[in-house]
Order: structure tokens, then C-alpha cells, then sequence
């Protein structure tokens, strides 16, 4: 799809979560590249490797984590123009009756509160400015119409609610200017994705790290793979 994006992101500032690995280091790497002061987040500062990002301790289940990296960004820089909602975690190909509960709230607790928690402390500082992105990193695994059954059914569950949340940011703040997106990034090969999986770490990087660089007018409120719209 043509639309129109920034090429450089000089001046900008991003959060990317979960960007000591895999898609999230790929994101930050490419925003970075671009010229974004580019926060990555990891729940040990020292595993963050990419060279020019800024570490930032991000442990989704630990609420007062997000309110200090939030504040953090905002002592530093005074702004945040693209927000990345990238870690997650996988449950396992267990049915829900095998799942133990712990397994659930984690997969919960990370892949959906976390990012709804995080994005609430962030919205100040991306309303401050029009034309802020938020980019869900979701997964087909998501779709509500597709093949929802055969396990992980917390991981589909908070997925499909971060696409929720996308829908509901684009309904609430749309209109002051927020472009909320969601994206998946297909089978990437990572700790989740495993050796076998069909894209690189920056293939798999390439639609979340370019709907981050939309600009007003775009579209948004969408779920997206392969740059291209697909159904929730
Ligand atoms: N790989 C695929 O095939 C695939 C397909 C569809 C969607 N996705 C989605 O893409 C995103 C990235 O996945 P990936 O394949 O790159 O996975 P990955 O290599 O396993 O990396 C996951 C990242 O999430 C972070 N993380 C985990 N729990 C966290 C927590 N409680 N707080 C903060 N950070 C936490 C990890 O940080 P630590 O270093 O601290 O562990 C790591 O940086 C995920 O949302 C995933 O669901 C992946």
C-alpha cells in the first residue's frame, strides 16, 4: 500500500518493548537507523546490545517499571512520538483444560495488561504532539474468524485483545491525532518463532517498523500484515 511515511525520523523519540531480541531489536535497530533516539525496553537493561539505543528497565508485569520509564522519557526528552507495544510471550500448544492457571496470567499479564497499562502513562506524552504512533505487535493467532482452535489459547486471548485495544485507541484518540495500528509480523525465527520459522528477525520487523513511521493521514485503527490490511 502507498502511503505516506517519514524516511527520516530525526528529532523523534520511540519506546520499543522487548528490544533486547528478535522483532523488537529489529525495530529498534530500524527506528534507530532512521535517526529516532530510540528507548529499548528489557527487563535487564544489560541485555539491550543494538548499538545507539537507550536502555530502559520495562518489566510489563511490575506497574511502577512503566510508570518510571514513562517519567524517564519524559525528564529526558520531554516527548514521545512512537510507542511500540512489541514483548510477549507464548503460552503452549496446550488445550485450556491442560493450561495451568499461572501459565495464563503470565501470558496475560504481559502480552495484554501490560501494554494497556503502559500505553494509559504514555498517552500524555503521545497526545502532546499530533500524529503519534502506537504499534500493537499482535498475530494471526489473533483472528477471531481463523483457525482459533489447536492451543495457546491465552496467547490468541490477549493477542486478540491487544487488537481490541488498537480498535478502542483509535476510537478514543484518533481524533486528537494518535495513530493506533496493529501488525503482524508473520513467522519470524526467534526464541518464540523457533529455527524453523519462514522470515528473518527484520522481515518480520519490516510492517510493525513501518507503520511506526506513518504520518497524519494515514491510515489507522488497522490490522495489518505484509504492509497490507488484513481482517481483525
Ligand atoms: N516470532 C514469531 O513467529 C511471531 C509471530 C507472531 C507474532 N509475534 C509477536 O512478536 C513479538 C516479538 O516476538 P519475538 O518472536 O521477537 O519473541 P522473543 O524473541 O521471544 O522476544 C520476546 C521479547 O519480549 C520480552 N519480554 C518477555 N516478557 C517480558 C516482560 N514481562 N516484560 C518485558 N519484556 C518482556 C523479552 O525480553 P527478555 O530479554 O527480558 O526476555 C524479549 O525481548 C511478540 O509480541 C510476539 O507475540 C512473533
Amino acid at each position: 500500500m502507498e502511503v505516506e511515511t517519514y524516511n527520516s525520523l530525526g528529532g523523534q523519540v520511540a519506546l520499543v518493548t522487548g528490544a533486547t531480541r528478535g522483532i523488537g531489536a529489529a525495530i529498534a535497530a530500524d527506528l534507530s537507523n532512521r535517526g529516532a533516539t530510540v528507548y529499548a525496553g528489557a527487563r535487564n537493561p544489560e541485555d539491550v546490545t543494538g548499538p545507539a539505543l537507550r536502555p530502559l528497565e520495562i518489566d510489563l508485569t511490575d506497574e511502577d517499571a512503566l510508570v518510571d520509564a514513562v517519567n524517564r522519557i519524559d525528564d529526558e526528552k520531554g516527548r514521545l512520538d512512537i510507542l511500540v507495544n512489541n514483548a510477549g510471550v507464548m503460552d503452549s500448544r496446550s488445550a485450556l483444560a491442560e493450561m495451568p492457571t499461572t501459565v495464563i496470567d503470565d501470558t496475560l499479564d504481559t502480552n495484554l495488561r501490560g501494554p494497556l497499562v503502559l500505553t494509559k502513562y504514555a498517552l500524555p506524552l503521545l497526545l502532546w504532539r499530533d500524529g503519534s504512533r502506537v504499534v500493537n505487535v499482535s498475530s494471526a493467532l489473533a483472528s477471531l474468524r481463523g483457525d482459533a482452535g489447536r492451543g495457546m489459547p491465552a496467547y490468541r486471548i490477549s493477542k486478540s485483545g491487544l487488537n481490541a485495544l488498537t480498535a478502542y485507541l483509535d476510537a478514543e484518540y484518533g481524533d486528537q491525532g494518535l495513530i493506533a495500528n496493529a501488525a503482524c509480523p508473520g513467522w519470524t525465527r526467534t526464541e518464540m518463532g523457533g529455527p524453523d520459522a519462514e522470515r528473518s528477525p527484520e522481515e518480520g520487523a519490516d510492517t510493525p517498523a513501518w507503520l511506526a513511521r506513518f504520518k497524519l493521514g494515514c491510515p489507522r485503527g488497522q490490522f495489518w500484515r505484509d504492509r497490507q490490511i488484513i481482517d481483525w
